[in-house]
């Protein structure tokens, strides 16, 4: 199959394509859907607003025509969208996409792990903050102790699916879980990624002293373990990589903050209600659903497609100040995913 290639104002191709399912989330984590803002008069998007796995299905054909070769299906809480191996299904079956991932919080993966691997789903990214039932309860908003995580852990592994963790790390919250983790993670084989805390959206109340960064995180890391760093996988691999000196096990760091990484950024996102955002930090996105139910044609999708990529210069990471995270409407992380 000839893929059309496709590159940005800064000369990125289009590589990845994460799918938001559902904006809802059985979580209330406080740096991405505070309790007290995403309450029980929440207005969510209402099903008739979701596309349907047809049209995600139509859609991510098209993506991968233009390059896409890896999908990550998001939420939300993805797994809160019913039947979602069937969507796994339909989409494992796009000739020219190499991988499909999925990111969780796990505490339904016991009841779907298998059918997600059979349908073709190869890995799936679980947030876990701490291993401290108080303290992660206190984080997911929800009071849910870390023992459902583990079991959706255990269920990944058996399942076969690949499995990372992803930990956000907020300056006097969690800091102390840093190495903790580390050891955990080593100990089970487990590849962990420390996430500098993000000021998506705007209900987050983030500030830069909030931040624990890659390197503070790395020079605690290195009072305890000797660490080796390790050469990206592919271009605009999100987490910068190390591995265990005595263990053939990584540890990574997701460094938007720090070290923003936007000069390799080739991920397009697709939220639940079919809008296309080129980058986690825009305000508004570009609207695919109506274009699509007003009976767009695959060829007209794809020239907007095309044409949203061609006028693309985002760089929020490399650009951000404490103005534009106070004040630059971001859309919230919840509806688009991360
Ligand atoms: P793989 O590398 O394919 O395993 O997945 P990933 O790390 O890209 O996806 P995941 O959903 O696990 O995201 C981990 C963290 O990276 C989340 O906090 C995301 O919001 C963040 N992230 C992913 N892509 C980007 C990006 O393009 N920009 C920024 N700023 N953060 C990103
Ligand atoms: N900053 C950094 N990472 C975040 N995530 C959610 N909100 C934030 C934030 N404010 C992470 C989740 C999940 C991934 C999709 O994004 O923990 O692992
Ligand atoms: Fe839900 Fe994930 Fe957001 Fe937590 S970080 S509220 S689990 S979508
Ligand atoms: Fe890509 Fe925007 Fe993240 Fe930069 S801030 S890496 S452009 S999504």
């Amino acid at each position: 199959m000839t893929k059309t290639i496709i590159r940005d104002q800064l000369k990125r191709p289009l590589r990845d394509l994460r799918i938001s399912v559902i904006d809802r989330c059985n979580f209330r984590c406080t740096y991405c859907m505070p309790a007290d803002i995403f309450g029980p008069d929440f207005a969510f998007l209402p099903r008739s607003e979701l596309l349907t796995y047809e049209e995600i299905d139509r859609l991510a054909r098209i993506f991968v025509d233009l390059g896409v070769e890896k999908i990550r299906l998001t939420g939300g809480e993805p797994l809160m969208r019913k039947d979602l191996p069937v969507l796994v299904g339909m989409l494992s079956k796009i000739e020219g996409l190499n991988d499909i991932g999925l990111t969780t919080n796990a505490v339904l993966l016991p009841k779907y792990a298998k059918s997600l691997k059979q349908a073709g789903l190869k890995r799936v990214n679980i947030s876990l903050d701490s291993l401290k039932d108080e303290l992660f309860g206190e984080i997911n908003g929800r009071g849910v102790g870390i023992k459902p995580v583990l079991k959706g852990i255990t269920s990944a592994k058996e399942a076969g699916l690949g499995v990372k963790i992803n930990m956000v790390v907020k300056k006097g919250l969690n800091d102390e879980e840093i190495v903790p983790m580390a050891k955990f993670c080593k100990e089970e084989g487990l590849q962990l990624r420390f996430i500098e805390y993000m000021d998506v959206g705007s209900t987050n109340g983030w500030k830069m002293d909030d931040v624990v960064t890659k390197q503070e995180i790395f020079n605690l890391l290195s009072e305890h373990f000797l660490l080796d760093p390790v050469d990206p996988d592919y271009f605009g691999e999100v987490a910068k990589r190390y591995r265990y000196k005595d263990k053939n096990v990584d540890v990574g760091f997701i460094t938007s903050v720090s070290e923003s990484f936007c000069s390799s950024c080739t991920r397009s996102r697709l939220s639940a209600n079919g809008q296309i955002f080129t980058c986690l930090f825009n305000g508004n996105g570009h609207d695919l659903k109506e274009f699509m139910r007003a009976g767009a044609s695959d060829e007209e999708i794809r020239q907007r497609v095309i044409s949203i990529w061609d006028g693309r210069k985002d760089r929020y990471s490399d650009e951000r100040t404490a103005e534009t995270a106070a004040n630059r409407k971001k859309i919230e992380m919840s509806y688009i995913g991360g």
